[in-house]
């Protein structure tokens, strides 16, 4: 089995194991694509959203936060575009019975051309050592030009294919690559459709008059309808943002890789409303600071790269992904867009309501540019638990498992723990857990070895343990053990507050994004 199966395996089980997430309906074998968030995967979500929201809200004066619903007017999928256009290629296999994005196998099939072309690179590298010139190598290698030009070809026709609608061209390219189905290798393919990712219900009571809708497939809509109230009742100016998290709901076909496709998700997405003309110059702007976002979590830069989409929406005049290194290879994150008019020019149309703004600098009437940052929060707890989860050989060749999360989202932010279950120990611990509670989430724990105790904390990413032994009755100190150094430390009982602040405040991790 690959490696990278194995981690990603791990990810999986460690997340079960230690209350992180489980199955949606699990005593009922689950649901496909649904998930879940335990006790301690709820608190690292609700980290991961305070970090967000503190870093569009709290810290730009001209960053609004809001909180749609979920069920929206009808007619508001027709102007967004999602009733004719959000759909997947589908294909069958006859013979397997299984569902496929076709778009996906094809692209698939691309990965493994430029694996190969990887490989190529990584021979001449390690043939040449330091004389290697990659840029020299990659234009000028026949088999690297190769591997390249035909997986240009394919994608620009794909491309075009589905532009058109031409699925038969689809099913056509399928046929000529010889692309099998992965699980079986059956070549014996349905026709190409296409399938629309809303998933649709019922309001109203009797079923005459119930009136189709949609569970909201993102969250963007809800902040443009609401464009004109907030701009009036904010009193902001052009260029401001409306921020907001919520669930989206897809009925995604290939839904695989745990919470990396999920039928049910968050996201956190913001649109920045601009006059037109200047959108490119905020595009560029919010790239640079959702990058920043990024790193000062200390994943590593090396992780992350922008994936600018050579192919843009109708709507767009620029994308980017910033995609990170997932246990399976590098993938979509954050989608940063510039939407244009579009959206909001659409809503006007469909509602006959003016969607525009008067900008008395202009002195003019005009519907505003939109840049949106748009970051899915399971994606992004995913990217998170899956790169803090390492597994250390110590020096007595132990193995510990440790969640090095940043000290400010970890689920716990210390865990108290009474070397011994009496003589007062734990009254001694429980005094401190009082004490300390209003200012942050603690963990108590008076079962099991000392040892065993720590192990767990570092399972779920605590920073701090604190241990109390009987010198603390005596003379008011305690033991604090640093999760990632596991270095241990003897510290005044009143200190604590201001020690465990220090390293766990949002103070620290929002100041690197400034
Ligand atoms: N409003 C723009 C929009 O929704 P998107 O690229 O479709 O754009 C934005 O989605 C982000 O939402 C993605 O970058 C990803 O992080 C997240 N996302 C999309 N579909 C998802 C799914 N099925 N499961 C989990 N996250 C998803």
């Amino acid at each position: 089995m690959a490696k990278q199966e194995d981690v990603f395996k791990k990810v999986i089980s460690h997340a079960k194991e230690y209350g992180f997430i489980f199955s949606s309906s699990e005593i009922y074998d689950g649901l496909s694509a649904v998930y879940d968030y335990g006790q301690n995967g709820t608190e690292l979500k609700n980290n991961i959203k305070k970090y967000w929201w503190m870093s569009m809200v709290q810290l730009h004066r001209n960053i609004v936060g809001i909180d749609a619903s979920i069920l929206m007017h009808p007619t508001t999928w027709e102007a967004s575009g999602h009733v004719k256009a959000f759909s997947d290629p589908l294909i069958d296999n006859k013979d397997s019975k299984k569902r496929f994005r076709a778009d996906v196998l094809i692209e698939e099939y691309c990965a493994r051309l430029e694996e190969k072309a990887q490989k190529e690179i990584g021979k001449a590298k390690k043939r040449l050592g330091k004389a290697f010139d990659k840029k020299r190598f990659e234009t000028t290698h026949p088999k690297v030009l190769e591997y390249r030009g035909k997986q240009q070809s394919i994608l620009s026709r794909m491309a075009q294919s589905l532009e058109k609608e031409n699925l038969e061209d689809i099913k056509k390219l399928i046929e000529e690559l010889g692309i099998a189905d992965p699980d079986t290798g059956s070549k014996n393919w349905t026709e190409v459709r296409q399938f629309n990712l809303m998933f649709g219900t019922k309001l109203g009571a009797s079923t005459e008059n119930a009136t189709e809708i949609y569970l909201r497939p993102e969250t963007a809509q809800g902040i443009f309808v609401n464009f004109p109230n907030v701009q009036k009742t904010s009193r902001q100016r052009l260029p401001f943002g409306i921020a907001q998290i919520g669930k989206a709901f897809r009925n995604e076909i290939v839904a695989r890789q745990f919470i990396f496709r999920m039928r049910e998700f968050e996201q956190m997405e913001m649109q920045f409303f601009v006059p037109p003309g200047t959108e490119l110059m905020f595009y560029e702007e919010w790239k640079e600071k959702r990058m920043k976002w990024h790193l000062a979590l200390g994943l590593g830069k090396e992780n992350y790269k922008f994936h600018d989409h050579e192919k843009l929406a109708h709507y767009a005049n620029a994308a980017t992904d910033i995609e990170f290194r997932f246990p399976f290879g590098f993938k979509e994150l954050e989608g940063i867009h510039s939407r244009t008019d579009f959206d909001l020019s659409a809503h006007e149309k469909f509602s006959g309501k003016k969607l525009q703004y008067f900008d008395p600098e202009r002195n003019e009437n005009y519907v505003p540019y939109v840049v949106e940052t748009s970051i899915g929060l399971d994606r992004m707890f995913l990217a998170l638990f899956s790169h803090c989860l390492k597994e250390e050989t110590l020096e007595d060749q132990s193995v510990r498992t440790v969640l090095s999360l940043p000290p400010a989202l970890a689920p716990f932010k210390a865990a108290i723990l009474p070397l011994v279950k009496k003589d007062g120990l734990p009254e001694y611990a429980e005094g401190i857990v009082n004490e300390l509670k209003y200012d942050f989430p603690m963990y108590y724990e008076e079962k099991d070895a000392i040892g065993k105790r720590y192990r767990r904390q570092d399972a779920i990413g605590t920073p701090l343990c604190i241990t109390v032994d009987h010198n603390s009755l005596k003379d008011h100190t305690v033991t604090l053990r640093d999760r990632d150094t596991m270095k241990q430390e003897r510290v005044k009982t009143e200190n604590l507050r201001k020690i465990i602040d220090e390293k766990v405040n949002f103070r620290t991790l929002l100041s690197k994004i400034e």
